[in-house]
């Protein structure tokens, strides 16, 4: 069960203490990876600062299975709610902090449980395949999890004949369906930081770059995935552009990543790709709550911790594990 104090961390969102500004905050942070046997994990939307500072960056299937595999004592996960608690789910007895509590997801927002229950009940027969993206509860009432990086083969998986549900992304789920010639029943979620890629805006950087590669994660907007010479999760994405003889991307997806693409591929140029409103940026706002500050705090307080109900726990372990079982036989 969540404490008090963590129910409390909801809305504070963190350790608020102040912090000496000529402070090195690499250097504690790494002397307290030391002392304290942590590791930290980090995905690709986080500042660069707490990037160059993690033991790991990835995607979230990458980062599920580093959390699965760690001998570390502490994990402190630079990333959000979703993503956390998805490491605790696999690591019941180590303690998980995270940067800022408050760092949750709109796509997972976007599924509330009692609702789901009642669409699931709606379809009975249905196998359930959920999203990473949801919160434990969504989980639990889950017959498999998947990723953007394994969606497509986690549903060919699954016998012609068995029908499917497939949430909390609508704009995942239609690329996999696409993908897969499937019929899935889908929830109507989305995130708020993907569906805001304006098409029109991409085609006109298209016609003043026209070398340059419209790359795209599945959680875009149909439209915009139609443009994309390539779709793929975020480490799909980098992979592809290190290896591509292109020299210039036009990246539909968060901003973060143009950060590890840019340290990859130092000589390729990477131009994010322009939301449908007057903002110039593409930055997930739950994420870039984690400052390298407040990561030095979790880590010295070794909270706000992230705990998982003691009644989902095991339902929602289960999907979780099912999924790692078939990325591993895929050898994703
Ligand atoms: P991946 O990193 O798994 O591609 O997911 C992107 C995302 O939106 C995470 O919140
Ligand atoms: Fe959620 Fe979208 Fe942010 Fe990813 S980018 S954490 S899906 S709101």
């Amino acid at each position: 069960m969540n404490t008090s104090a963590d129910l409390d961390f909801a809305t504070t969102g963190f350790v608020h203490e102040k912090v000496d500004p000529k402070m090195d905050l690499f250097e504690e942070i790494r002397r307290l990876k030391v002392k304290k046997n942590a590791v930290i994990l980090a995905h690709f939307y986080q500042d660069s600062d707490i990037q160059d500072v993690a033991d790991y960056i990835g995607d979230s299937l990458g980062l599920a299975q580093q959390a699965e595999k760690t001998k570390a004592d502490l994990i402190v996960f630079a990333g959000v709610h979703f993503m956390a608690e998805t490491a605790r789910l696999l690591n019941p007895n180590k303690k998980v902090v995270m940067p800022d509590f408050r760092a949750g997801c709109s796509l997972a927002d976007s599924c509330p449980p009692a609702d789901f229950k009642r669409f699931k009940e709606a379809h009975p027969n249905h196998l359930v395949i959920s999203y990473i993206n949801c919160q434990a509860a969504i989980k639990a009432l889950s017959d498999i999890i998947c990723t953007s990086s394994n969606a497509v083969q986690i549903v060919n998986s699954i016998p012609k004949e068995t029908p499917i549900i497939f949430a909390p992304d609508k704009n995942l789920g239609a690329y996999v369906a696409k993908k897969t010639g499937r019929d899935l029943v889908l929830w109507n979620g989305s995130c708020m930081v993907h569906e805001i890629f304006s098409q029109q805006k991409i085609a006109q950087l298209k016609i003043r770059n026209p070398d340059a590669v419209i790359i795209a994660h599945p959680e875009c907007e149909e439209a915009v995935l139609k443009m994309a010479e390539f779709i793929g999760s975020t480490t799909a994405l980098l992979k592809f552009t290190k290896e591509n003889k292109a020299h210039a991307f036009i990246v539909a997806t968060e901003s973060g990543i143009l950060h590890q693409m840019q340290k990859d591929s130092p000589n390729k140029t990477f131009i994010p790709a322009p939301p449908d409103n007057n903002c110039a940026c593409n930055d997930c706002p739950h994420m870039k709550l984690n400052t390298l500050e407040k990561l030095y705090l979790c880590m010295k307080h070794e909270k706000p911790e992230v705990l998982i109900q003691d009644d989902i726990r095991e339902d929602a372990l289960r999907p979780l594990k099912r999924m790692l079982e078939i990325s591993k036989q895929l050898g994703l």
